[in-house]
């Protein structure tokens, strides 16, 4: 893992100031002439005027409305996805990181774009505030579910309930998996196999390259080393090197 220190800036305060800084470096990475995918959420909307701010000729696809929106307010171009992919880079928040690089997204019910957009880039590159990186991952796990049999497929999951809120984008319900996530590569490969799930939350270390977590002393960079069948997570300041699996 490298470590970059950057101060948070004085306009805000807590946890939106560290969401900011995480933002304000993962923007620092993106390149001239890049395909970029946008994520979803509160930290995202701190990358957006980031990285417009910084003129480059980038091309971005969106991963919610929300997010296409602001970002064409701020000038930035956005294509759709097939029209784009591959991606040399995607930059998104998470609603948990464990420090073997596993994540769970989805607060706001836009995982499957998400996923789809993060599978989709060569480097997928994860903002966060400190408070997002727990010593071992939890439920909720958001799902996106298909309408026809939903409470077929709720029955089958056990402990899930729909959320209240309005559909995804691509017309499916959005619910919570309640459960124990003891082994979260398990409890994927379940959520994976229930018919009715279009998608969960949980995104394995395979699709993520960097981790950029701001906290009050800086943002620290963990970088997920991406090896033929092997995944490591190297940390700064760390004596050894951490195998995730
Ligand atoms: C949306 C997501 C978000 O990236 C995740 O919920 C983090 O949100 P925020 O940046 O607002 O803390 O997965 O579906």
């Amino acid at each position: 893992m490298g470590s970059t220190r950057a101060p948070a800036p004085a306009s805000l305060s807590g946890v939106q100031a560290l969401k900011q800084a995480a933002a304000q470096a993962a923007a620092e990475l993106v390149r001239d002439e890049q395909k970029v995918g946008l994520g979803t959420g509160s930290t995202v909307a701190h990358l957006l005027p980031a990285l417009a701010a910084r003129n480059l000729k980038i091309r971005c696809a969106a991963t919610s409305p929300a997010t296409e929106r602001a970002a064409r307010e701020l000038g930035l171009q956005i294509d759709e996805l097939d029209d784009l992919a591959p991606l040399d880079i995607a930059i998104d928040g998470a609603d948990q990181i464990d420090p073997q690089g596993w994540l769970v997204k989805g607060g706001g019910g836009a995982h499957t774009r998400e996923k789809i957009v993060a599978a989709a880039a060569s480097r997928f590159v994860v903002i966060a505030s400190a408070e997002k990186a727990v010593p071992a991952l939890g439920p909720p796990v958001p799902l996106e579910l298909l309408r026809f049999g939903a409470r077929t497929t709720l029955a089958a999951l056990g402990e899930a309930k729909l959320r209240d809120v309005p559909p995804s984008p691509d017309g499916n319900l959005i619910a919570d998996y309640f459960g124990p996530v003891e082994d979260p590569r398990e409890l994927a490969a379940r959520l994976s196999a229930t018919p009715g799930v279009v998608e969960h939350g949980l995104f394995a270390p395979a699709m993520v390259h960097d981790i950029l977590i701001a906290g009050p002393a800086g943002v620290e960079h963990r970088v997920v080393e991406h090896r033929t069948v092997e995944h490591r997570v190297v940390e700064h300041g760390a004596t050894g090197r951490k195998d995730d699996r």
